[in-house]
């Protein structure tokens, strides 16, 4: 990230649940798997089924070359962030949680091309928000392409769009509300671009959907099937994970029913510089030889299009705060006030923030930020009390 708010593509984050598919890439078809570059693929024949509101209707079928030339492409920067993400904390600072064991890597950001995919659901006759509710089809469904033992882009529709169908496939899927999707302000979009380049493998090629603001889980990847719906999506990844939970609650008592989905992500913040455990005499932290004060690096991130308008760190335990002197935003981001929504993570820099005098430049020097968004949600002090049986939303006071 050195240098730019973007994250280059090959060191974009990456959480796949299932096997990667094996796309069929643009090299012609008797290359040798020695010619195919599989970290960029483009298929335009990819075909995806969009269902509108009538679950009886055939589908409308668009391939990827559709998407590109039928539909107006828009470019929105926005960052992903797994919900696991600085899971390890949650587990170091209370307890143990379960999945997979994330430091705060589990984000990045990126500039995605693609359709509207309000424009999209129009063109399946899907006019409005009003008229998609007024038929109580609350939610907008996906399906990947990432089948385990099946094959791509070919399994029979989704369950999703009906309740007579067979049950769903063993694959991912995720839904939206309506009211997101047909949000022509929300920026959804189907995104066959990542910063100017195809869509590489690893992050969905040839279309995912993109859905700012929102739990990454929902942005599915190697996409299929597009299915208004009544209800959520049947996967296991919507109905089973991605949920938050009160602490007391454990594998044993665990209710998925009882807590709605993920969606918005909570403001969270993280330290990039000092690293975890440098040493400030050797490093460049100090601004010069003899100096009292040191500047410390990192990102912010709130979801809901909320941006970011305060980073405060502190060397002393939390008595006393210095707000960080430069935020920077992603450009083309909004700031979540007057600007427009803020899809993005900002970076920040606290410069000058002074070395408490008893801190000898030996022992451990604890470094905390946290991050204040533009509705003013703070991070929490204490993990105790958001501490949750998968570690999702993490967000207590970073501890360096
Ligand atoms: N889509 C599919 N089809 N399969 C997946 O496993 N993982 C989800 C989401 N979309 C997933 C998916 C999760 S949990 C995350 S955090 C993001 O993709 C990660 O996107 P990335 O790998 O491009 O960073």
């Amino acid at each position: 990230m050195p240098g730019s708010p973007l994250t280059p593509n090959e060191l974009f984050y990456v959480r796949n649940h299932l096997p990667v598919p094996l796309v069929k890439g643009a090299a012609s078809p008797d290359a040798s798997p020695g010619d195919l570059d599989l970290s960029e693929t483009v298929n335009d024949d990819w075909k995806i089924q969009v269902q509108g509101l009538d679950p009886e209707k055939p589908p409308l079928e668009l391939t990827v070359r559709d998407l590109k030339t039928r539909f107006e492409k828009v470019v929105v920067p926005a960052t992903l962030q797994c919900s696991g993400n600085r899971r390890n904390e949650l587990s170091r600072e209370v307890k143990p949680v379960k999945g997979l064991e994330w430091d705060s890597g589990a984000i990045s950001t990126a500039a995605w091309g693609g359709a509207r995919l309000s424009d999209v659901l129009k063109a399946a006759g899907v006019a409005s928000q009003e008229e998609a509710l007024s038929r109580g089809r609350k939610h907008v469904c996906f399906d990947g392409g990432d089948i385990d033992g099946g094959s791509l882009n070919s399994k029979e529709a989704s369950p999703s769009a009906s309740a007579s169908a067979p049950p769903p496939p063993p694959g991912y899927g995720a839904s939206i509300p309506s009211r997101r999707a047909l949000d022509r302000n929300a920026d959804v979009i189907l995104a066959y671009e990542m910063n100017g380049r195809p869509l590489p493998r690893d992050h969905g090629a040839p279309v995912r959907a993109v859905v700012p603001g929102v739990t990454a889980a929902r942005s599915v990847k190697w996409l299929t099937r597009i299915a208004l719906s009544e209800s959520e999506h049947e996967s296991h990844f919507q109905r089973k994970d991605y949920r938050t939970f009160a602490p007391g609650t454990d594998w044993d008592t665990v209710d998925w029913d009882a807590s709605p989905s993920i969606v918005e992500t909570n403001v969270t913040s993280a330290i990039l510089e000092p690293a975890d455990g440098a040493t400030l005499a050797d490093g460049p932290y100090l601004r010069a030889e003899g100096s009292d004060s040191l500047t410390v690096k990192g990102w912010a991130f709130s979801g809901g299009g909320r941006g970011i308008q305060r980073v405060d760190v502190s060397l002393d335990g939390g008595r006393s705060w210095t707000p960080a002197g430069t935020l920077e935003r992603v450009p083309g981001d909004g700031d979540g006030f007057e600007d427009g929504p803020s899809w993005c993570w900002t970076l920040w820099t606290a410069e000058e923030v002074k070395v408490p005098e008893d801190f000898k430049g030996t022992g451990e020097l604890e470094i905390l930020a946290r991050a204040v968004d533009s509705a003013c949600n703070v991070q929490p002090e204490r993990p105790g009390p958001i501490w949750n049986l998968r570690g999702e939303r993490f967000s207590f006071l970073l501890l360096l």
